[in-house]
């Protein structure tokens, strides 16, 4: 039997059980808190809540620890690439050879975007940000696709294994279209023989003229830095995801969402915005020192430092940080913001301001120097986050797609505004 936690309020008190996860994880089941008690439990940024239970991703971030269905990050990224990754997360088992096969076809049979799709991107001004374009298009796609979206959830369960690898192949294509419509350029189709990342990059930079040649170091490290943002149990987007699914609400919708989610500077935007500060560092003439004391004043905030989960280390950041350094020596290539980030880290890391509140690097502080080293636009580095996060959101949408009897998602608040008012006309206000 479990243990039992009791809550006195007064002279009153009331059991709840509790329950372990499998990686030791406590939980008290308040789902009767409100009906036994009158109460409910306040948890801005629900920091202390667990809204599901999953058996996708397992993060200890004491420990900085990683793991996807049971497998940790550091050994996916020495052994497996993004696809396999992928089918992991999904699927719950690595794939065996004949399931790669067969997923990594899927994927590449996918790859063409329907031409009505096409003359979305006419309809977008110049300049458009490619988040906004990719949000919109993941959406449409289910009109195009109606069979694939249809809201019920058996039939979209049913149609679930040409859903997945469909939206894998579909987002990255779209991400390169939307990058190419941002640039007025002429879109470039994919080719089926190019690996997943290569033909990205192939339709991201070839020209009529000239096809984009990617080398092993360039495919290599985006295929890496994919699979490290393949999923992060319960953030802000992948919670986006499972709200919307919650309401019935099919994958593509729910994943859309999830994109909108992950645009935010605290979220996905945050590679943005740390290369942005690194660069608004260097024109300053600073090294680091004058920024990080403007950010113990809370003038400003150092960008893809801290974590609500990690409180040691991102192990993501860790591997990302010695990829980025291998990337710029063999392309050759010097970036002064790389030197000003590590001086960051290092002041950041020595700072008493920085330890007392567990602030380390997270995934984000290096992927964008890694990012820029192999050519991807700055607007462009939280669409490269938004397609390494699709194997996630997807895996989460099946997730709860499964729960039987699945409850909508729906929160509770606690209303600090006026009480009831009589109604004041026009004249007298
Ligand atoms: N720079 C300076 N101070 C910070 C920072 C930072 N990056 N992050 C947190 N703090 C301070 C914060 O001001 C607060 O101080 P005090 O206790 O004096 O009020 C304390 O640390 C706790 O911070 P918090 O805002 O309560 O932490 P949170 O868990 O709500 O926020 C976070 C987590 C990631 C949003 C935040 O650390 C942050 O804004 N970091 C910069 C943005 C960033 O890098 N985001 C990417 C996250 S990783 C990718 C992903 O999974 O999305």
């Amino acid at each position: 039997m479990s243990e039992k936690a009791k809550l006195t309020i007064g002279d009153q008190s009331w059991e709840f059980d509790t329950f372990v996860g499998s990686e030791g994880e406590k939980a008290i089941d308040t789902r009767k808190l409100r009906s036994t008690t009158g109460y409910i439990a306040y948890d801005d940024g629900y920091g202390n809540t667990g809204s599901c239970k999953s058996e996708i991703s397992f993060i200890d971030g004491e420990k900085g620890i990683l793991r996807h269905r049971g497998y940790p990050v550091e050994q996916l990224a020495e052994k497996a690439g993004f696809l396999e990754t992928a089918y992991l997360i999904i699927y719950g088992e690595l794939p065996t050879r004949a399931q790669a096969t067969k997923f990594r076809r899927l994927v590449h049979d996918n790859t063409e975007i329907h031409v009505g799709i096409e003359s979305h991107f006419d309809g977008f001004p110049p300049n458009s940000h490619p988040m906004a374009i990719l949000a919109a298009l993941i959406n449409s796609l289910g009109c195009y696709y109606p069979e694939l979206a249809t809201n019920n959830r058996q039939q979209d369960l049913e149609n679930f294994d040409t859903a997945a690898p469909f939206l894998i192949s579909k987002v990255r294509t779209l991400a390169a279209m939307a990058y190419r419509t941002e640039m007025g350029m002429p879109f470039v189709y994919p080719d089926p023989n190019l690996l997943y990342s290569q033909n990205f990059l192939h339709m991201m930079f070839s020209t009529p003229y000239q096809k984009y040649e990617a080398s092993e170091t360039i495919t290599r490290a985006l295929d890496l830095f994919l699979l490290l943002h393949a999923d992060h149990e319960q953030n802000c987007s992948t919670s986006t995801v499972r709200m919307v699914a919650s309401g019935g609400a099919n994958l593509f919708a729910s994943v859309s969402a999830g994109v909108s989610a992950l645009w935010g500077p605290l979220h996905g935007g945050a590679n943005t915005a740390v290369i942005k500060m690194l660069q608004a560092i260097h024109k300053d003439g600073d090294d680091g020192t004058r920024f990080i004391e403007a950010a113990k004043r809370k003038e400003a905030r150092l960008m893809g430092f801290g974590h609500r989960v990690y409180k040691s280390f991102d192990p993501r950041a860790k591997i990302l940080g010695e990829v980025c350094v291998k990337v710029l020596d063999e392309l050759k290539q010097e970036d002064p913001l790389l030197d000003i980030a590590r001086r960051l880290e290092q002041a950041a890391l020595e700072d008493s301001y920085f330890i007392e509140r567990n602030l380390y690097p997270n995934v984000d502080f290096y992927s964008g120097i890694l990012l820029k080293a192999i050519g991807i636009p700055v607007d462009m580095f939280t669409v490269m986050f938004a397609i390494g996060r699709m194997p996630g959101w997807i895996a989460n949408w099946r997730e709860i797609a499964n729960v039987k009897d699945g409850r909508i998602h729906r929160p509770r608040q606690i209303y600090t505004g006026p009480g009831p008012r009589d109604f004041i006309p026009f004249d007298e206000r």
